[in-house]
Protein backbone atom coordinates (compact mmCIF):
# COMPACT_ATOMS: atom_id res chain seq x y z
CA UNK A 1 0.00 0.00 0.00
CA UNK A 2 1.01 3.44 -0.69
CA UNK A 3 1.36 5.51 2.20
CA UNK A 4 2.97 8.81 2.57
CA UNK A 5 5.22 8.43 -0.30
CA UNK A 6 6.39 4.93 1.00
CA UNK A 7 5.20 1.66 -0.24
CA UNK A 8 4.15 0.05 3.07
CA UNK A 9 3.17 -3.95 3.42
CA UNK A 10 0.60 -3.95 5.65
CA UNK A 11 -1.33 -7.94 6.06
CA UNK A 12 -5.45 -7.56 6.34
CA UNK A 13 -6.55 -10.89 7.18
CA UNK A 14 -9.35 -11.94 9.27
CA UNK A 15 -13.18 -10.77 9.36
CA UNK A 16 -13.26 -8.12 6.57
CA UNK A 17 -17.52 -7.26 8.28
CA UNK A 18 -15.80 -8.08 12.09
CA UNK A 19 -14.64 -5.33 14.49
CA UNK A 20 -10.83 -4.09 14.06
CA UNK A 21 -7.55 -4.78 15.67
CA UNK A 22 -4.54 -3.56 14.69
CA UNK A 23 -1.02 -5.22 15.82
CA UNK A 24 2.37 -3.17 15.69
CA UNK A 25 5.37 -4.95 16.06
CA UNK A 26 8.55 -4.39 18.26
CA UNK A 27 11.79 -3.67 16.81
CA UNK A 28 13.47 -4.27 14.60
CA UNK A 29 10.89 -6.91 13.89
CA UNK A 30 7.64 -7.25 11.19
CA UNK A 31 4.06 -7.87 11.37
CA UNK A 32 5.35 -11.79 11.07
CA UNK A 33 5.78 -11.49 15.16
CA UNK A 34 2.28 -11.57 15.52
CA UNK A 35 2.18 -15.33 13.73
CA UNK A 36 1.21 -16.76 16.81
CA UNK A 37 -1.41 -14.52 17.48
CA UNK A 38 -3.18 -14.64 13.62
CA UNK A 39 -5.41 -17.98 14.34
CA UNK A 40 -6.32 -16.52 17.61
CA UNK A 41 -8.24 -13.73 16.12
CA UNK A 42 -8.86 -13.92 12.60
CA UNK A 43 -12.30 -16.39 13.23
CA UNK A 44 -14.27 -12.98 14.59
CA UNK A 45 -11.83 -10.04 14.08
CA UNK A 46 -10.83 -7.95 11.21
CA UNK A 47 -6.76 -8.21 11.96
CA UNK A 48 -4.50 -5.51 10.51
CA UNK A 49 -0.78 -5.90 10.97
CA UNK A 50 1.65 -3.18 8.93
CA UNK A 51 4.95 -3.42 8.81
CA UNK A 52 6.41 0.00 9.72
CA UNK A 53 8.54 1.65 7.09
CA UNK A 54 11.60 0.29 7.39
CA UNK A 55 11.23 -3.28 8.84
CA UNK A 56 9.97 -6.16 7.20
CA UNK A 57 8.55 -6.14 3.71
CA UNK A 58 8.09 -2.17 3.90
CA UNK A 59 10.49 0.24 1.69
CA UNK A 60 13.17 2.30 4.21
CA UNK A 61 12.74 5.44 1.92
CA UNK A 62 15.14 7.92 3.10
CA UNK A 63 15.86 6.54 6.56
CA UNK A 64 14.75 9.37 8.24
CA UNK A 65 12.00 8.69 10.59
CA UNK A 66 10.07 10.09 13.55
CA UNK A 67 7.49 8.53 15.77
CA UNK A 68 5.05 10.68 14.63
CA UNK A 69 5.92 9.94 10.96
CA UNK A 70 5.12 6.25 11.96
CA UNK A 71 1.61 7.75 13.10
CA UNK A 72 1.13 9.59 10.05
CA UNK A 73 1.34 6.23 8.17
CA UNK A 74 -0.62 3.97 10.65
CA UNK A 75 -3.42 7.17 9.99
CA UNK A 76 -2.60 6.77 6.09
CA UNK A 77 -3.15 2.94 6.56
CA UNK A 78 -6.34 2.43 8.33
CA UNK A 79 -7.52 5.53 5.84
CA UNK A 80 -6.59 3.21 2.63
CA UNK A 81 -8.33 0.38 4.83
CA UNK A 82 -11.47 1.89 5.17
CA UNK A 83 -11.08 1.39 9.02
CA UNK A 84 -12.94 4.22 11.19
CA UNK A 85 -12.24 2.74 14.69
CA UNK A 86 -9.76 -0.12 16.04
CA UNK A 87 -8.48 -1.68 18.71
CA UNK A 88 -4.72 -1.38 19.17
CA UNK A 89 -1.98 -3.45 20.28
CA UNK A 90 1.49 -2.78 20.10
CA UNK A 91 4.35 -4.62 21.33
CA UNK A 92 7.87 -2.77 22.49
CA UNK A 93 7.97 0.16 19.82
CA UNK A 94 4.91 -0.68 18.36
CA UNK A 95 3.89 0.56 22.23
CA UNK A 96 5.51 3.66 21.38
CA UNK A 97 3.43 4.36 18.17
CA UNK A 98 -0.07 3.05 19.99
CA UNK A 99 0.78 5.75 22.67
CA UNK A 100 1.05 8.50 20.65
CA UNK A 101 -1.64 7.53 18.10
CA UNK A 102 -3.98 7.29 21.19
CA UNK A 103 -2.97 10.96 22.29
CA UNK A 104 -3.47 12.33 18.77
CA UNK A 105 -6.26 9.75 17.44
CA UNK A 106 -8.55 9.47 20.67
CA UNK A 107 -11.81 9.34 18.48
CA UNK A 108 -10.21 6.68 16.51
CA UNK A 109 -9.18 4.14 19.35
CA UNK A 110 -11.53 1.35 20.94
CA UNK A 111 -9.42 0.12 23.35
CA UNK A 112 -5.28 -0.09 24.02
CA UNK A 113 -3.25 -2.99 24.44
CA UNK A 114 0.44 -2.27 25.70
CA UNK A 115 2.45 -4.92 25.53
CA UNK A 116 6.71 -4.67 26.70
CA UNK A 117 6.79 -0.75 26.46
CA UNK A 118 6.90 1.71 28.79
CA UNK A 119 6.15 5.49 28.79
CA UNK A 120 9.65 7.50 29.29
CA UNK A 121 11.40 8.65 26.86
CA UNK A 122 15.68 7.83 26.14
CA UNK A 123 17.88 8.77 28.77
CA UNK A 124 21.23 10.25 27.32
CA UNK A 125 22.36 6.68 28.07
CA UNK A 126 19.90 4.95 26.04
CA UNK A 127 20.35 7.21 23.53
CA UNK A 128 24.37 6.82 22.86
CA UNK A 129 23.08 3.09 22.80
CA UNK A 130 21.22 3.96 19.86
CA UNK A 131 23.88 5.43 18.09
CA UNK A 132 25.90 2.88 18.54
CA UNK A 133 23.47 0.68 17.30
CA UNK A 134 22.96 2.64 13.80
CA UNK A 135 26.81 2.51 13.46
CA UNK A 136 26.44 -1.36 14.07
CA UNK A 137 23.57 -1.81 11.84
CA UNK A 138 25.15 0.31 8.35
CA UNK A 139 28.72 -1.21 8.60
CA UNK A 140 28.09 -5.17 9.81
CA UNK A 141 24.22 -5.06 8.67
CA UNK A 142 21.23 -7.11 9.94
CA UNK A 143 22.65 -10.36 11.60
CA UNK A 144 25.39 -8.41 13.70
CA UNK A 145 22.49 -6.35 14.75
CA UNK A 146 20.38 -9.43 15.70
CA UNK A 147 23.70 -11.14 17.49
CA UNK A 148 23.60 -7.80 19.79
CA UNK A 149 19.86 -7.88 20.42
CA UNK A 150 18.73 -11.06 21.04
CA UNK A 151 20.47 -11.99 24.16
CA UNK A 152 18.67 -8.66 25.82
CA UNK A 153 15.70 -9.35 24.22
CA UNK A 154 15.07 -13.31 25.35
CA UNK A 155 14.54 -14.53 28.02
CA UNK A 156 17.71 -17.03 29.56
CA UNK A 157 15.18 -19.42 29.37
CA UNK A 158 14.28 -18.52 25.58
CA UNK A 159 17.92 -18.90 24.56
CA UNK A 160 18.40 -22.37 26.25
CA UNK A 161 15.33 -24.15 25.27
CA UNK A 162 13.26 -22.55 22.52
CA UNK A 163 15.58 -22.49 19.75
CA UNK A 164 12.69 -22.22 17.00
CA UNK A 165 11.58 -18.93 19.06
CA UNK A 166 15.21 -17.90 18.78
CA UNK A 167 15.73 -18.53 14.96
CA UNK A 168 12.19 -16.54 14.71
CA UNK A 169 13.11 -13.51 15.98
CA UNK A 170 16.74 -13.73 14.13
CA UNK A 171 15.19 -14.78 10.54
CA UNK A 172 12.95 -11.61 11.40
CA UNK A 173 15.79 -9.15 12.29
CA UNK A 174 17.89 -10.17 9.25
CA UNK A 175 14.99 -9.47 7.00
CA UNK A 176 14.80 -5.54 8.28
CA UNK A 177 17.49 -3.46 5.79
CA UNK A 178 20.08 -1.92 7.70
CA UNK A 179 18.98 1.59 6.44
CA UNK A 180 15.53 0.77 8.22
CA UNK A 181 16.92 -0.41 11.58
CA UNK A 182 19.75 2.72 11.54
CA UNK A 183 16.23 4.71 10.29
CA UNK A 184 14.10 3.45 13.26
CA UNK A 185 16.85 3.95 16.11
CA UNK A 186 16.81 7.82 15.13
CA UNK A 187 12.79 7.85 15.63
CA UNK A 188 13.47 5.44 19.10
CA UNK A 189 15.96 7.88 20.54
CA UNK A 190 14.02 11.32 19.37
CA UNK A 191 11.11 9.79 20.68
CA UNK A 192 8.80 11.82 22.83
CA UNK A 193 7.93 11.12 26.64
CA UNK A 194 4.60 9.65 26.83
CA UNK A 195 4.19 9.82 30.58
CA UNK A 196 2.31 13.22 30.79
CA UNK A 197 -0.54 12.15 28.38
CA UNK A 198 -1.22 8.63 29.87
CA UNK A 199 -3.66 10.68 32.16
CA UNK A 200 -6.25 11.47 29.21
CA UNK A 201 -6.29 7.74 27.92
CA UNK A 202 -10.04 6.79 27.99
CA UNK A 203 -10.56 3.53 26.47
CA UNK A 204 -9.94 -0.33 28.06
CA UNK A 205 -6.08 -0.59 28.38
CA UNK A 206 -4.78 -3.83 28.91
CA UNK A 207 -0.72 -3.60 30.30
CA UNK A 208 1.21 -7.02 29.27
CA UNK A 209 4.80 -7.85 30.50
CA UNK A 210 6.98 -10.64 29.92
CA UNK A 211 8.19 -11.26 33.54
CA UNK A 212 12.37 -11.71 32.12
CA UNK A 213 11.68 -8.69 30.10
CA UNK A 214 14.58 -6.76 30.46
CA UNK A 215 14.29 -4.47 27.80
CA UNK A 216 11.09 -2.73 29.23
CA UNK A 217 11.21 -4.33 32.50
CA UNK A 218 8.04 -5.05 34.54
CA UNK A 219 8.40 -1.95 36.74
CA UNK A 220 8.10 0.12 33.71
CA UNK A 221 4.93 -1.69 32.77
CA UNK A 222 3.29 -1.37 36.47
CA UNK A 223 3.98 2.74 35.96
CA UNK A 224 2.54 2.57 32.95
CA UNK A 225 -0.56 0.46 34.07
CA UNK A 226 -0.85 3.19 36.83
CA UNK A 227 -0.96 5.89 35.15
CA UNK A 228 -3.83 5.06 32.75
CA UNK A 229 -7.10 5.21 34.38
CA UNK A 230 -8.62 1.58 34.77
CA UNK A 231 -5.41 0.14 33.18
CA UNK A 232 -5.28 -3.98 34.41
CA UNK A 233 -1.56 -4.98 34.50
CA UNK A 234 -0.93 -8.82 33.40
CA UNK A 235 2.59 -10.88 34.02
CA UNK A 236 3.41 -12.99 30.97
CA UNK A 237 5.07 -15.99 32.92
CA UNK A 238 8.80 -16.96 31.85
CA UNK A 239 8.38 -14.97 29.12
CA UNK A 240 11.26 -11.89 28.39
CA UNK A 241 10.71 -8.75 25.92
CA UNK A 242 8.99 -10.57 23.43
CA UNK A 243 6.08 -12.03 25.20
CA UNK A 244 3.68 -13.00 22.57
CA UNK A 245 6.54 -15.14 20.57
CA UNK A 246 8.12 -16.53 24.10
CA UNK A 247 5.04 -17.39 25.71
CA UNK A 248 1.99 -17.36 23.14
CA UNK A 249 -0.48 -19.57 25.07
CA UNK A 250 -0.67 -17.21 28.15
CA UNK A 251 -0.16 -14.24 26.18
CA UNK A 252 -3.33 -15.14 23.99
CA UNK A 253 -5.39 -16.02 27.00
CA UNK A 254 -4.93 -12.69 28.36
CA UNK A 255 -5.33 -11.11 25.18
CA UNK A 256 -9.09 -13.05 24.24
CA UNK A 257 -9.96 -12.23 27.73
CA UNK A 258 -9.33 -8.65 27.54
CA UNK A 259 -11.08 -8.36 23.67
CA UNK A 260 -14.00 -10.24 24.70
CA UNK A 261 -14.83 -8.71 27.78
CA UNK A 262 -14.43 -4.89 25.66
CA UNK A 263 -18.05 -3.09 25.47
CA UNK A 264 -19.43 -3.36 21.83
CA UNK A 265 -18.31 -1.22 19.59
C1 LIG B 1 11.48 -2.91 20.61
O1 LIG B 1 11.42 -4.11 20.89
O2 LIG B 1 10.61 -2.38 19.91
C2 LIG B 1 12.65 -2.11 21.08
O3 LIG B 1 13.47 -2.91 21.87
C3 LIG B 1 12.22 -0.90 21.80
C4 LIG B 1 13.35 -0.10 22.34
O4 LIG B 1 14.50 -0.43 22.10
O5 LIG B 1 13.08 0.90 23.02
Amino acid sequence: MRVNGAELFVRDSGRKDGPAVVLLHGFPFSHAMWVPQFPLLEPAWRVVAPDFRGQGRSDPGDGQYTIELLVDDLCGILDGLGVAKAVVVGLSMGGYVALRFAEREPARLRALVLADTKAPADGNEAKVQRAAGMRKAKTEGAAAFAEGFLPKALAPETLRNRPEVVARARGLIEACPPLGIAGTLLALAARPDATEPLARIRVPTLVVVGEKDAITPPGDSKALAAGIAGAKLVTVPGAGHLSNLENPDAFNAVLLLFLEGLPPA
